[in-house]
């Protein structure tokens, strides 16, 4: 593993940092790739039920990196299919995904974070999508994302006057889940990630592929995905186990099955 992406195992929690601080965690092909590799480790790893994605107290990620951009020309971008070839990785990923933010997600950085399947954010946490200022547009998801997050004005009024939003704006608008102390960040959102860590994963992987059909599909094709899903649940040995240790009056212990 690169060294500007670390990576460490909590218990059933798979952590994954960005680590370039001389740049603020800006986004190049070691980074971007690193996270990818991280996210394929993990993935592949039974063990892990939850995986999140974080980078320093003062930046998770200021945006894809500027120095590397400048000198791109169109065919730099198009022939090698910038962004698409190695940006999205996080968005396959099967087990849940949580962005824990601190310090500035700006750009390619707060679209890596919305790819995320939800972002935990500390007080300190700085949302932006700047990219008008240097003379293009966000490219990987911004325009996307986040108008499907926080609604048509406030996407509009962040992609094109550049302005940066604190994280209890972000909370309010519902671009972040919960905010927690600076200090509190980490430890918070390893411990939410336990819990999700700690129920049945094909279960957690079905109510993740749900709530994302809520963004793929009409009202009506995600209530039929749901409610398919729902009756499959009734197959598998988890649910047998969670719905007799209720009544038993115990923990359950599934067994991902
Ligand atoms: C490359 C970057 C960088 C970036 C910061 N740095 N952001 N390098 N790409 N995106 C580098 C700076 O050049 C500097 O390096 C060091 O990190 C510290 O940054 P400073 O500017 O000195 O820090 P500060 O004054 O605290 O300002 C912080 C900041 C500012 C407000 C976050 O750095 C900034 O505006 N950065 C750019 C943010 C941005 O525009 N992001 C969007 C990028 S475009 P040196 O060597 O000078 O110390 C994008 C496209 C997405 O993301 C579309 C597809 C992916």
């Amino acid at each position: 593993m690169s060294e500007v992406v670390l990576t460490e195992v909590h218990g059933k929690v798979g952590l994954i940092r960005i680590n370039r601080p001389d740049a603020l965690n800006a986004l190049n092909n070691e980074v971007v790739d690193g996270i990818g590799r991280a996210v394929d480790q993990f993935e592949a790893d039974e063990n892990i039920g939850c995986i999140v994605l974080t980078g320093s107290d003062k930046a998770f990620a200021a945006g894809a990196d500027i120095g590397l951009m400048k000198s791109y020309g169109y065919m730099d971008t198009y022939k090698t299919d910038f962004i698409t070839r190695n940006w999205e990785r996080i968005r396959s990923a099967r087990k849940p995904v949580i962005a824990a933010v601190s310090g500035f997600a700006l750009g390619g950085g707060c679209e890596v974070a919305m790819m995320c399947d939800m972002i935990y954010a500390s007080d300190t946490a700085k949302f932006g999508q700047p990219e008008i200022k240097l003379g293009i547009i966000p490219g990987a998801g911004g325009t996307q994302r986040l108008p499907r997050a926080v609604g048509k004005a406030k996407a509009m009024d962040m992609c094109l006057t550049a302005r940066m939003i604190d994280a209890a704006e972000a909370e309010r608008i519902g671009l972040v889940a919960r905010v927690f102390p600076v200090d509190q960040l980490l430890d918070e959102t390893l411990k939410s990630a336990a819990t999700i860590a700690s129920f049945s994963l094909p279960v957690v992987m079905m109510v993740k592929e749900s709530v994302n059909r809520a963004y793929e599909s009409s009202l009506n094709e995600g209530l039929l995905f749901e409610r398919r899903t729902f009756h499959a649940c009734f197959a598998i040995e988890d649910q047998k186990e969670g719905m007799a240790a209720f009544v038993e009056k115990r923990k359950p212990a599934f067994k991902n099955r």
